[in-house]
């Protein structure tokens, strides 16, 4: 056993929850002792079973570490594994949507810890091909949302929830080129990336306990994930326009810049209401006691007076109101 004292490397915290039992572990493993203490517990290559890790929970460990220049070799395998995990056909829904949330959550970690990278871009990319496999598998969207609860991170159950919504309306707006709608799902996977720049204690309170500062900067994060898009230089500029435009709305009553329909990329419409959505019906920090499908309507429609594209509207009716994913 290693042990560390004083070290110069950074260290990221992996909940427990996220390993798989029994593969070759990519990187080495490390318990923390203290802010800058370290100790070596598994080594790259080894494949560390159930007892292992019920060992490790045991000595009430709910995390392990990896150094931040390890980190991208533990994400890709987590996303290898979501990847084959989803073309399973014995694995159920539930758990598909678990390795795919759990893949997720370690590429969003990668954005808030070393920003968007071209690696991690491609991490995202490969997320969202395996998540629309999902979408052809899945019986419901309540399902897909209520699989997506599990997830412990809020940003990224609502991304995913945004996506898969995002694509069901524009499957049902009749838009069939595929690469359209991979830059749908990919655009809305990656709507608040932007938040992962923020101080973590600003993003972690609910918008209503915010301060007038904290949600100035708060709404500055589609501007941020734009940033992040165009420094990385090859994200497609349909993404870019999702990202930056999810928060506005066709009255021009959004944010950042407050545009209007005629302004606002067609895409960016779906992704705008289908964020505007599952903000209503999925249970997060900021929104404790979730409106079910219908109220969430009813809400958009006549307590907010409808500041969606028309057109998507009735496809967002279409599709929650069916609950199939599929016409049949
Ligand atoms: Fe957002």
């Amino acid at each position: 056993m290693l042990t560390m004292s004083e070290s110069k490397n950074s260290f990221i915290a992996i909940p427990m929850s996220e390993f798989s039992v029994g593969l070759p572990c990519p990187v080495d493993l490390y318990v923390q002792l203290s802010l800058s203490k370290y100790v070596l517990v598994v080594r790259r290559g080894e494949r560390p079973d159930q007892d292992r890790f019920d060992q490790f929970r045991d000595r009430n460990l709910t995390h392990l570490w990896v150094t931040e220049d390890e980190y991208q070799a533990f994400t890709k395998q987590i996303v290898l594994v979501a990847g084959v995990a989803v073309l399973k056909k014995n694995f159920s829904n539930t758990l598909k949507t678990k390795f795919l949330a759990n893949a997720a959550t370690s590429v969003f970690r990668e954005f808030e810890t070393i920003g968007l990278t071209a690696e991690n871009y491609e991490f995202a990319k490969d997320i969202n091909q395996s998540t629309l496999s999902l979408i052809d598998s899945q019986t419901s969207f309540q399902q897909i949302l209520d699989d997506l609860n599990q997830c412990s991170d809020d940003v990224v159950k609502h991304s995913m929830a945004v996506s898969v919504l995002s694509v069901l309306i524009s499957s049902q707006l009749g838009w069939e080129s595929k690469i359209n709608i991979e830059k749908v799902s990919l655009g809305a996977m990656l709507i608040d990336i932007g938040l992962k720049q923020l101080p973590k204690e600003t993003v972690s309170k609910p918008i209503m306990n915010m301060t007038p500062e904290e949600v100035f900067m708060y709404e500055t994060h589609p501007f941020r994930g734009m940033e992040m898009c165009l420094l990385l230089g090859n994200v497609p500029d349909d993404v870019v326009s999702i990202i930056y435009e999810h928060e506005e709305n066709i009255i021009g009553q959004g944010y950042p810049r407050r545009i209007r329909a005629f302004r606002m990329h067609p895409m960016a419409r779906v992704v705008s209401l289908a964020n505007a959505y599952v903000r209503l019906v999925l249970p997060t920090k900021n929104n404790p006691v979730p409106k079910n499908h219908r109220e969430a309507l009813v809400y958009i429609e006549h307590t907010q007076g409808q500041p969606h594209d028309k057109e998507a509207f009735s496809a967002l009716i279409t599709v929650v109101t069916r609950q199939k994913l599929k016409a049949s």
